[in-house]
């Protein structure tokens, strides 16, 4: 039954289910729109009589349903100032473009679709501590001083302005070894490594749990992927050298914190990659992705530094900004530069430019450090509390939720026991406690129906997106982690 409802500023559409009961019927209405944004944060809600008045309820029921939304977050009531739909969070569950912006390279459209209130999936950061302000100052000098060619058809591999200050922060504050004639801008990580799969083929061993979009990716552009396993130290370099990877000459790495297991490649294993590169002239591409957020240490510099001839640096502003701004760089060995550059050329000419020029700006100015080390901060609380959290488990001594991997990034694993909850069980759970969550599972490589023995082996764990919730969302996002948890 369809109810129509205009008591407020703006015309409202409410479709209350009868089936589901009157009460809960209107509170399924209600945080529909509230999650579609149709009910935005702010709205001053009508008076529980005039509602019951008009959709011919009980009054009761019309308290009940607000009382059940006030409990959940959806809405605020004030004495003396009615009742209003709550502030969310930036993720916002008011804002269907923002629910969707922050889907992660994973399932995003199912997750879009989905809308939970509370959002620990790993992927973003902040959104809402994007630094508009200073990016909007960078943008504006950026297009003062841009040169008429900025506008027309231009160098494959990105402007020089941009290839030019990242060579010195990636220099500076990663330890690359960059040139700026050796850097191409790509549209994210993933173009970088579709173009890389592309100009490279044969077999590459991308690591396993990972990405599996960018498995897929490398596949679609003509490689065959072969899947590395890791452990609590990292990627298996050792097995590179064993018969499985045969034929192999690339190998996809994430050395500074592996995703989405969270260890740091060991220096030993660091060692044999490089060497394993340069005895049969191979490559190691090394997906640096969230490399600045360390939190109880300086951040490993990274591998490339070591071998910058037999190793590409894969960098991306997704972590640090916002995967929205699209901008990735490869630094690559001086023998792929060519075939790279065309390869972006035939896939989009370039990147756009006057996103590249205000990062140059952004970064050149200092601005993109100042940015950093401010979410540096931010996420380093955010990890502490997690862990406390998790270890306190509301209050009471805690059975076995230790994070796994090292403090860094915007994700951290918490495994699951095997005599515990499955992972199942516990996504399952966390959706009644409208909290989006994502299981290891989704993460590692799609196995052959007849390697079914082996995906048995594979650990159960969640991957807890620190990052991803407002600093004011965040709490409540914990409260209903550890709900979840606290089963049995
Ligand atoms: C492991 C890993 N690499 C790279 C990226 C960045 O990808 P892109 O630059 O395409 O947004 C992500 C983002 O989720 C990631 O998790």
């Amino acid at each position: 039954m369809a109810e129509y409802w205009s008591t407020l500023d703006v015309d409202l559409h409410l479709a209350v289910d009868p089936a589901s009961g009157r009460r809960v019927g209107l509170e399924q209405a209600l945080r529909e729109a509230i999650r579609d944004g149709r009910l935005a944060a702010g709205t001053r809600l009508p008076s529980t009589r005039t509602l019951a008045v008009e959709l011919g309820l009980a009054r009761g029921t019309v308290s009940a349903a607000y009382d059940q939304l006030v409990a959940e977050g959806h809405l605020v009531a004030t004495r003396g100032s009615g009742t209003r739909v709550a502030e969310l969070g930036g993720q916002s569950a008011g804002n269907p473009s923002a629910a969707a912006a922050g889907a992660s390279a994973t399932g995003e459209q199912a997750r879009a679709a989905r809308r939970l209130t509370h959002d620990l999936r790993p992927g973003t950061p902040d959104l809402s501590h994007f630094p508009r302000a200073a990016w909007l100052r960078a943008a504006r000098r950026a297009l003062n001083a841009a040169p008429n060619d900025a506008f027309g058809y231009g160098d494959p591999r990105g402007r020089v302005e941009l290839r030019q200050a990242l060579a010195e922060y990636l220099g500076r504050a990663r330890g690359v070894r960059a040139d700026p004639e050796r850097i191409v801008i790509v549209s994210g990580a993933v173009q970088g490594l579709a173009l890389l799969g592309q100009v490279l083929g044969g077999a590459v061993a991308m690591e396993d749990p990972y990405i599996p979009l960018f498995h897929k990716v490398v596949r679609s552009h003509g490689a065959q992927v072969v899947p590395l396993p890791v452990d609590d130290d990292g990627a298996r370099v050792d097995l590179l050298r064993g018969p499985d990877y045969d034929g192999v000459d690339t190998a996809v790495v994430t050395p500074s914190h592996q995703y989405p297991i969270g260890s740091t490649l060991h220096p030993a294993r660091r060692q044999a990659l490089v060497e394993w590169a340069r005895e049969g002239r191979r490559l190691v591409v090394e997906d640096d992705y969230d490399g600045e957020f360390r939190y109880d240490r300086q951040p490993v510099g990274a591998l490339q530094g070591m071998a910058p001839e037999r190793a590409v640096y894969l960098g991306t502003a997704s972590k640090t900004l916002g995967p929205a701004i699209r901008l990735a760089w490869l630094v690559l060995p001086e023998h792929l530069v060519g075939p790279l550059t065309e390869a972006k050329r035939h896939a989009d000419h370039q990147s756009e430019a006057l996103g590249q020029l205000t990062l140059a700006e952004f970064i050149a100015s200092h601005d993109y450090d100042r940015h950093i080390r401010a979410a540096r901060l931010r996420y380093r609380r955010r990890r502490d509390l997690l862990a406390e959290r998790l270890h306190t488990r509301a209050g009471r001594p805690a059975a076995g939720f230790a994070l796994g991997g090292i403090a860094a990034g915007l994700h951290a694993l918490v495994r699951l026991e095997p005599a515990g909850m499955t992972e199942a069980e516990v996504l399952k759970r966390a959706a009644e406690f409208d909290l989006d969550l994502e299981g290891l599972g989704d993460l590692w490589h799609t196995l052959p129906a007849n390697t079914l023995a082996s995906s048995a082996a594979r650990p159960q764990g969640i991957v807890v997106g620190f990052g991803s919730p407002t600093e004011a969302a965040y709490p409540r996002a914990l409260d209903a982690l550890v709900r979840t948890l606290s089963w049995r």
